[in-house]
C-alpha cells in the first residue's frame, strides 16, 4: 500500500470508518511496508502515455468538488519527469471552471481509466496553469491534433495509486474496435473474392 497516497487520503474521518469496519490495522500494516509511490515509474509512465483522456478533479473556493473530462490523442498527457506531468489545455466552452478553481487551490486529482484492460490509476498533485507561455504550450502540443491549445497545465505529482479491476465494465474505444474488426474484414473480403471466383467458374461451365 503506497505511503504517500495514504498520507493524503487516509484522513482522520476515513480512519474512523476503517476502524469501525475493521480494516484500519490491515491498512496500517500495508502502509508501513509499502513503497512511497510519489514518483512516476516506467510502467506508470507508459500507462499515462497510452491514455486518450482522463478525469481532472479540482475544488471550488467553497469546497465543492468538481470533475471534468480532458480528452486528446494518446500521449497528450505528457510525463515530463518522474514527478511532473503536463498537457496543453484546449479551448472549450469558456466556463474556465477547472482553471478558475486552480487559481484558489492548486490541488488536483487525476483519474485515468483503461476500460479495455479494466485498469485505473489515481494521481494526486499540485497544478500550475500558464496562460502566457507560448513556448511551453508549443512544447506540450501534440503535432497534428485539431484541438486549439489555449494554455499549459503542469502537475507536480505528490502520490499515485492503483485499484483492482473489480466492477470496471469492459469498454473499447472506436480505435480499439477498428483494430479488432480489421482481420475479420480482411477475411470477409477474401471469402467474397473466393465466392465471386467460384460463381464466375460455375457460370462459365454452364455455357
Ligand atoms: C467548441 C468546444 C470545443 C471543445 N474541445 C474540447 C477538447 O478539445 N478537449 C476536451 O477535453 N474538451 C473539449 N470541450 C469540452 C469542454 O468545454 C472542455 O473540456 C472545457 O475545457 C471544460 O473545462 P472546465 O469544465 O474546466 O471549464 C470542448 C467544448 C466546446 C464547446
Amino acid at each position: 500500500m503506497p505511503r504517500k497516497f495514504a498520507e493524503i487520503a487516509f484522513t482522520p474521518a476515513v480512519k474512523v470508518l476503517q476502524d469501525r469496519y475493521g480494516s484500519r490495522q490491515t491498512y496500517e500494516n500495508f502502509v508501513a511496508k509499502g513503497p512511497a509511490n510519489d514518483k512516476i515509474t516506467t510502467a506508470i509512465s507508459q500507462f499515462i502515455t497510452e491514455r486518450n483522456g482522463f478525469y481532472l478533479s479540482t475544488v471550488t473556493s467553497e469546497g465543492w468538488p468538481y470533475v471534468q473530462f480532458r480528452g486528446g490523442p494518446p500521449g497528450f498527457l505528457r510525463v515530463l519527469d518522474e514527478q511532473t506531468l503536463g498537457f496543453a489545455d484546449f479551448a472549450g466552452n469558456s466556463q474556465y471552471l477547472s482553471t478558475g478553481n486552480l487559481t484558489e487551490n492548486n490541488r488536483v486529482f487525476l483519474f485515468l481509466m483503461d476500460y479495455a484492460n479494466r485498469r485505473r490509476l489515481k494521481i494526486w498533485g499540485h497544478a500550475t496553469v500558464s496562460h502566457d507561455d507560448p513556448a511551453l504550450i508549443e512544447r506540450l502540443k501534440v503535432p497534428g491534433y485539431s484541438g486549439q491549445a489555449e494554455r499549459a497545465i503542469l502537475i507536480q505529482v505528490v502520490a499515485w495509486d492503483r485499484n483492482c479491476p473489480q466492477h470496471i465494465p469492459v469498454k473499447y474505444s472506436e480505435h480499439e474496435v477498428a483494430q479488432m474488426v480489421e482481420p475479420l474484414q480482411a477475411r470477409i473480403a477474401e471469402l467474397e473474392a473466393q465466392l465471386a471466383q467460384a460463381q464466375k467458374s460455375t457460370n462459365l461451365k454452364r455455357w
